[in-house]
């Protein structure tokens, strides 16, 4: 979760409690004293013309038109601030429009589509009992709807990719399609990470699909990016914040269906630092499954502001707060999860803040998210570069206006880092 500001804090300091937090464009305002203070802006949908109840049983060929709107917004609270905390931050983006559109999901029986793969039955076998056999059959949440599960395709697939290079662990990072720029960034510094402690690491990219103007024009030099880079992967859904769960659930079936000779795989967002050879120590000696890490929220308060960011109506989830959860930003999974994770999102309902869905999921599973040997390895609020700092943690949120290349030269000088 999280998608626009965050506060501060010192960089020793990370534990991610009752709260939600931004996921993207974060930006820094203050330094000590700030533990208790989450900013957040966010976008604001006014949605014209229903109620809740009435789109949740709205489930047909409608359009609504959804208006954002600049906004602040409550993020609930990190560390011990209450529940209801009510942070009133800074600005975000620009509005903009997005045409929301329903359609009738026609059955794919994704139950019956992983079922038939026999690897699948096998798990599905040893779920069976540790979960309670009684699924909840999918029900649209309306406007809400995240439409998953749904049987999506690969536009641009690397399918062969891991069974060739056989990776240790693959990076997967979420990012806009037109942004070309930040992955250029990423593959140029932390992701250019091939061998890394003697482990294969490989990068690849996710997309969706856009629409409007100049699509075409994107799609060919996508397909030319990718004959170049070989790490693009695209799927047929549309591309937008509400639609990440999607991402996310997209990225754990290519996991499963192409990528299940790595032993871990870490989702990370386009604006983070990676400390990748950090990473795979910590990972050369942590379990191999049912192990998802990263910084653990515990006890965030689902946000009932219609006008939150992440606002989530009592229908779609009912208790007032999110099981635990490993923020977005950047989580492990052991190559186990993807296929168990997409079995429970068969039988739990799918709600569109990604990470908070993957935790609702792993409690359906019955395994709960590892702290990281060391709470300061994963920070969610931008650590100013240093060698020193930089060399102690796995990943950390970084200033719209760092220079990322730059500090990444300067982290791999040699010598040491303190
Ligand atoms: C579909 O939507 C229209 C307009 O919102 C509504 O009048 C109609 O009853 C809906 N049909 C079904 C089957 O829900
Ligand atoms: C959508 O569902 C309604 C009722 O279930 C059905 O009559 C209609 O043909 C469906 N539309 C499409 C495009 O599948
Ligand atoms: C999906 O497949 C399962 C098992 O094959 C079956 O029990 C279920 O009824 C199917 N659901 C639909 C909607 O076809
Ligand atoms: C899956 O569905 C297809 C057609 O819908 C059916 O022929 C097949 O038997 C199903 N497989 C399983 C394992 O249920
Ligand atoms: C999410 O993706 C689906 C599938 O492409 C699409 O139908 C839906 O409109 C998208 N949601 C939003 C909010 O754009």
């Amino acid at each position: 979760m999280l998608e626009n500001g965050f506060a501060d804090r010192e960089p020793s300091q990370v534990m991610v409690e009752d709260g939600k937090v931004p996921e993207s464009k974060r930006s820094c305002f203050s330094r000590r004293h700030c533990l208790f203070f989450v900013l957040v802006l966010t976008a604001v949908l006014f949605f014209y013309c229903t109620d809740i109840k009435e789109m949740t049983t709205d489930w047909n060929q409608t359009k609504w038109w959804i208006p954002f709107k600049d906004h602040r917004q409550n993020l609930g609270s990190l560390n011990n601030d209450p529940l209801s905390s009510e942070l009133t931050g800074f600005q975000t983006q620009s509005g903009s429009t997005v045409l929301l559109q329903t359609e009738n999901i026609t059955a794919t029986n994704m139950t019956n589509r992983t079922a038939t793969n026999t690897k699948a039955s096998v798990v599905t076998q040893q779920l069976a009992k540790t979960i309670p056999p009684s699924p909840v059959p999918y029900k649209s949440p309306g406007l809400y709807l995240v439409e998953y599960p749904y049987k999506y395709g690969f536009i641009i697939n690397e399918p062969k990719t891991c069974e060739q290079q056989k990776p240790f662990l693959v990076l997967m990072v979420p990012v806009a399609l037109h942004n070309r720029a930040h992955r250029d960034i990423i593959r140029s510094t932390w992701g250019g990470e091939s061998l890394v402690l003697g482990k294969v690491v490989k990068l690849f990219f996710l997309l969706g699909l856009q629409t409007g103007e100049g699509v075409q024009q994107l799609q060919d030099q996508l397909l030319q990016e990718s004959r170049e880079h070989h790490d693009l992967l695209q799927s047929d859904f549309l591309d937008c914040y509400k639609n990440l769960t999607i991402k996310t659930m997209v990225m754990l079936e290519w996991l499963d269906s192409h990528c299940s000779i790595t032993s871990y795989a870490m989702k990370i967002d386009s604006d983070m630092f990676l400390n990748v050879p950090r990473l795979v120590h910590m990972l050369s000696s942590a379990p191999k499954t049912n192990y998802m890490t990263g910084l653990v929220a515990r006890g965030a308060a689902v946000l009932r502001g219609p006008r939150s960011k992440w606002f989530v109506p009592v229908e779609l989830y009912s208790s007032s707060v999110y099981p635990r959860y490993a923020l977005g930003l950047g989580y492990v999974l052991s190559i186990d999860l993807p296929k168990k994770l997409i079995l429970a999102s068969r039988h739990v309902k799918a709600i569109y803040i990604e990470d908070v869905y993957l935790g609702l999921c792993m409690q359906y599973l019955g395994i709960p998210p590892t702290e990281p040997p060391n709470w300061g390895y994963f920070q969610v609020f931008p650590v100013r570069y240093s060698r020193c700092a930089y060399s102690r943690l796995i990943a950390t949120t970084t200033h719209d206006d760092t220079n990322r290349v730059r500090d990444w030269k300067d982290f791999k000088k040699p010598g040491p880092y303190c």
